[in-house]
């Protein structure tokens, strides 16, 4: 499966969402999930993301294992997602930024 990881909270950029044959993804105030039982595998969605945030669950950086729970766990809870939105005004500046995982809003 595929992971969304930490650099997508607070980017939030969605073009990910556009391209996902089988529409898993699912989103939250600031950062989208990927449903693990529903992803392909077609790692369609991972060179789309302008803040390089989607992984291979394999190929996931070091300290981000907890997002592999996340995914899973958040994609019970939000609203599947499926036409791409403007991203935060802010998302720019938030690109990159470590540590954004106490940022996550549910
Ligand atoms: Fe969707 Fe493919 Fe990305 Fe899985 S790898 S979330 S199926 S676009
Ligand atoms: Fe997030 Fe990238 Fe999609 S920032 S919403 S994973 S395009």
């Amino acid at each position: 499966t595929f992971v969304v990881g930490e650099n997508c909270i607070k980017c939030k950029h969605t073009d990910c969402v556009e391209v996902c044959p089988v529409d898993c993804f699912y989103e939250g105030p600031n950062f989208l999930v990927i449903n693990p039982d529903e992803c392909i595998d077609c790692a369609l969605c991972e060179p789309e993301c302008p803040a390089s945030a989607i992984f291979s669950e394999d190929e996931l950086p070091e300290g981000q294992e907890v997002f592999i729970e996340l995914n899973a766990e958040l994609s019970q809870v939000w609203p599947n997602i499926t036409e791409m939105k403007d991203s935060p005004e802010d998302a720019a500046e938030w690109d990159g930024v470590p540590g954004k995982l106490q940022y996550l809003e549910r």
